[in-house]
């Protein structure tokens, strides 16, 4: 079964308004369409880059836009906070739900996560639900419950046509931003596993067509590795992505990738 490949670029707390407006006039300059056939390309911006994106793409079918956040409520009196219909009344594609940092420094649970996946579906918008243990976590060997945790809280209750609305980015804590990538072996084990655990919840087919990235530290020198594992479906990559030409290295090693 053929699944969405994704690469997606989480610029977090990254760039002026000038310095993503490069970056994108850089991507589209540089990017050869051969070489990216069937990958979807997500730039993840700060919200207030968001508008100026969607609007520089809008011709570029390919490249989508994703917000960093969205809060779980539909509307109201939550200063600060931007809501999945907003996000939507701009043309945003996609939103990111649950990354780790969200959890560890806004403390986001897996309750506050699982409304932000609904109040995205209600919009429209793809959610891109992460997940992953933390270092402690695998070094005692409870990654995989772990995760099975995750998924089950965050995901339990959505049907079949919801799932194939999201999709999962597997980020084991311990990896993300510290140049420490997790093994081929290590990531092919845990999608391998998230896919039985989705096959539990929502049937084979589902499983099977519900793409799941990885992320941590993810680079131009590693991409081809990981992605050539048949359960690693693109990445969702930081660091790395504040780089045009890094960024399309990385893309490109998914457009090799052939199902
Ligand atoms: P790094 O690629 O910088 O490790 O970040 C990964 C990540 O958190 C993407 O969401």
């Amino acid at each position: 079964m053929s699944r969405r490949r994704v690469a997606a670029a989480n610029w977090k707390m990254n760039k002026s308004f000038a310095e993503a407006e490069l970056f994108v006039e850089r991507l589209l300059e540089d990017i050869d369409p051969d070489k990216t056939e069937g990958v979807h390309i997500v730039l993840t911006p700060p919200y207030i880059h968001l508008q100026n994106l969607v609007e520089m793409l809008t011709l570029n079918e390919g490249i989508a836009v994703a917000a960093q956040n969205c809060h779980h409520e539909a509307q109201g009196a939550y200063t600060g906070e931007v809501s999945a219909s907003m996000l939507k009344s701009i043309d945003v594609d996609a939103v990111l739900v649950g990354h780790s940092e969200r959890r560890q420094y806004f403390g986001e649970n897996d309750m506050i996560v699982s409304k932000k996946i609904h109040r995205a579906l209600e919009n429209d918008l793809m959610p891109v639900y992460c997940c992953g243990e933390t270092l402690e976590q695998r070094e005692s060997g409870a990654h995989l419950g772990t995760v099975t945790h995750q998924i089950e809280a965050a995901l339990t209750g959505l049907s079949a046509q919801q799932m194939q609305q999201l999709v999962i980015a597997y980020e084991p804590v311990w990896a993300i931003g510290t140049g420490k990538t997790a093994t081929v072996e290590q990531a092919g084990e845990m999608h391998q596993h998230i896919r039985s655990v989705l096959e539990r919840l929502f049937g084979k087919e589902s499983a099977e067509s519900t793409s799941i990235l990885y992320g941590g530290s993810v680079k131009a020198s590693n991409a081809a590795e990981l992605f050539a594992h048949p359960h690693i479906d693109g990445g969702l990559v930081g660091g790395a992505s504040l780089d045009p030409e890094e960024f399309l290295a990385i893309v490109y090693a998914l457009g090799h990738k052939r199902f």
